[in-house]
């Protein structure tokens, strides 16, 4: 060890538990390196005054989820990591991978998914990416952080089944990379803080998780500085407190030494970490910004294709749309980056494309805040061409708040409507960190695309896609409902306390399943230029609760493209309530034009498992399970059953042999 604890004074070791300023720790009178940090999931947000402002504006969270691809994950993380290397920061505040259980949550732009195995493995590779590059990272926000309303003073209420299968879930998987730190969130979880929730952050995260690296509280997220300490909360940040708190709880005997050196041992070991000979700068602003937008065009995600009206090969087109010359592609608060990079006219990127189609721009149509010109301007573009491709925005999203419906803005939708008056091949790409509300609008186009928060590079992600340079091969990591009010959420809480998360484990595809709702667009969806056909699935046994599962994928089509696939596990008699199908592995692969691709990925025991309130522990119930291989989450192709027969000791009650019996009748029939 560099750095011996013992060389610390009391005073030195109490000031290495909070930061020095908003963004470093305390360098104990010249004796330790100072670790610096910043922000965060869509790339680096310079926030110290001494360093660029600049950075390179990755996808948002939301399209790295719509990849389904670890790669790009990785790739991404990476990314961010050199410029981290070229700025001398050590930590990056990143990943975010609060479950997205509200479709207005301010935040779900910058997280990942509504399923806690997608949002965890993706996470699990973005931080490979970043800490191979010797920087470190801070996954977050630990634990229940699903809204931004109120997010100071909320309490989740959450039993603790739903806290382990959901909103624990992606963080647990996420820790097989090793984070180097994990930030608490600011909420209160079952009503105490989570920066002074000792069950939650010593008891689960560090002795259940084994989580060994150093917490952080969220930005003034500590409320009492010595019952974090108390309860394992290793640095609090910014620098908000003095040390007197501290000493005096040591004076009183209410922090013991050896608690005190906990926290301080845990932050030496991180500034070791961060003096590692891994830190190289490999790409240049050019290849940073080519990565962006790399992982922009696998993120796309096709939603409608009437008529095949996608790609577009030939006519005049009309590009309208007021977001095509600023990068609009993120939203505010502290995931937010100072990109330099000026985006081209759309139109100007689709005529270079190789196509007989012809652009025109009525790009500086405001179509917010439109004069009677401007609409004038749009009905005209529109009238005159043979195709017009809207890019539209939604309402600005982002920290501290959320939003206030999931429809476009009145006069966005009002634009689209008016344009489709005029013309019937529209075709809508929609600028949006989450879920829309299209019931106004969307039986007026023939083409929507989620264009997500596709980075500095939208636009050539999306002229790849527009041409059919490239096939569509994103998925939708989110269910989009029809409408707000068929959440479980809606819009607002039902009280200014507390977060009641009643409907359990039913979040996301989960609940539409369970209560077979329908919904504009599934979890998985999204469409192909291509078409994919599933055949010949088969599960190879290797033990009770572990599988191969293989399958092969035929694209039928001429077009060469990527075809995400999933892997859903049904427990279909469980003694507690279990969602209808649950993701439990996927894969993306390319497969060319009238080729075949045999796909086989394992199951493991947490395929099966459901987290007991009774015995507070995982367990998996014997009985007959189906595997269930998607296109989308309700776009089932291949269905597999099998018999998990485990010694009867592991169980945890008797099976009540007359419901199995009745049940398995129905099943088997
Ligand atoms: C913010 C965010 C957190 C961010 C931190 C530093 O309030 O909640 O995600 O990393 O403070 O900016």
């Amino acid at each position: 060890m560099k750095y011996d604890i013992n060389n610390l004074t009391l005073d030195e070791k109490l000031s290495l538990l909070m930061g020095v300023g908003f963004w470093r720790t305390n360098s104990c009178n010249g004796k330790l390196k100072q670790i610096f940090m910043a922000d965060g999931p869509l790339g680096l947000r310079m926030s110290d005054p001494e360093k660029s402002p600049n950075g390179t504006l990755m996808p948002g969270t939301v399209n790295l989820a719509n990849t389904w691809d670890k790669e790009m994950a990785y790739l991404c993380g990476k990314t961010i990591a050199d410029e981290c290397v070229e700025n001398d920061v050590d930590i990056l505040l990143a990943p975010g991978v609060n479950i997205k259980r509200s479709s207005v949550n301010g935040r779900n732009f910058e997280y990942y998914s509504e399923d806690p195995y997608l949002a965890g493995t993706l996470a699990c590779e973005f931080i490979n990416g970043v800490q191979d590059k010797g920087v470190g990272t801070s996954i977050k926000h630990f634990c229940a952080n699903n809204s931004e309303y109120d997010r100071f003073n909320v309490s989740s209420e959450v039993d603790d089944r739903t806290l382990h299968e959901i909103y624990l879930k992606a963080f647990n998987i996420a820790l097989k990379a090793k984070p180097w730190t994990v930030m608490c969130s600011y909420n209160l979880v079952n009503g105490v803080y989570a920066s002074e929730n000792k069950p939650l952050l010593k008891g689960i995260l560090r002795d259940e998780m084994g989580f060994d690296g150093v917490i952080i509280s969220d930005w003034e997220a500590t409320r009492n500085h010595p019952r974090a300490v108390k309860a394992t909360l290793d640095l609090t940040m910014p620098q908000v407190q003095t040390i007197e708190d501290l000493k005096k709880a040591v004076e009183t005997g209410y922090l013991t030494i050896d608690e005190i050196d906990f926290c301080v041992q845990n932050i030496l070991n991180l500034i070791e970490k961060t003096e590692n000979d891994k830190k190289k700068v490999e790409y240049t602003l050019e290849q940073r910004h080519a990565n962006s937008v790399k992982i922009g065009k696998e993120s796309i995600v096709l939603l409608k294709n009437e008529e095949q009206i996608l790609p577009i090969k030939k006519g005049k087109v009309a590009v309208i749309g007021d977001v095509t010359r600023r990068v609009v592609s993120t939203g505010t608060g502290s995931a937010n980056v100072n990109t330099l990079y000026k985006t081209r006219f759309l139109s100007d990127l689709l005529n270079e494309k190789k196509t007989e189609a012809e652009y025109f721009s009525c790009e500086n149509c405001a179509i917010y805040e439109k004069t009677v010109y401007d609409a004038k301007n749009e009905v005209e573009a529109a009238y005159d061409a043979d195709t017009v491709l809207m890019v539209v925005r939604n309402e600005v999203e982002g920290e501290a708040y959320n939003k206030t419906t999931i429809k476009l803005p009145l006069g966005v939708e009002e634009s689209i409507l008016n344009v489709s008056k005029y013309n019937k091949n529209v075709i809508v790409a929609v600028i949006s960190g989450g879920a829309v509300d299209m019931s106004a609008w969307i039986d007026k186009v023939k083409g929507v695309i989620f264009l997500g928060f596709a980075g500095e590079g939208y636009n050539e992600a999306l002229a790849s896609i527009v041409s059919g340079e490239i096939s569509p091969s994103g998925k939708l990591s989110e269910t989009f409902p029809l409408c707000i009010e068929d959440t479980y959420c809606g819009l607002y809480r039902s009280n200014p306390y507390y977060d009641m998360y009643s409907e359990g484990v039913f979040v996301g595809y989960r609940y539409f399943d369970q209560y077979e709702k329908d919904v504009l667009f599934p979890f998985g969806y999204g469409l192909s230029y291509a078409k994919f056909e599933y055949s010949d699935l088969q599960l190879e046994k290797i033990n009770e609760t572990e599988y191969n599962v293989s399958y092969t994928i035929t694209n039928t089509s001429d077009v060469d493209a990527k075809e995400i696939s999933q892997v859903y596990v049904r427990d279909v008699f469980a003694l507690v309530s279990r969602p209808p199908k649950e993701l439990k592995n996927y894969s993306k692969d390319f497969i060319k034009a009238g080729e075949s691709k045999k796909i086989t990925l394992k199951l493991d025991r947490s395929a099966f498992e459901y987290y007991s309130n009774n015995s507070k522990d995982w367990f998996v119930e014997n009985g007959k399970f189906e595997i269930l291989v998607g296109s989308s989450s309700r776009d089932i192709r291949l269905v597999g059953k099998i018999d998990v027969n485990l010694p009867e000791e592991t169980q945890v009650t008797q099976y009540h042999h007359r419901y199995d019996r009745m049940l398995l009748k129905r099943f088997d029939q």
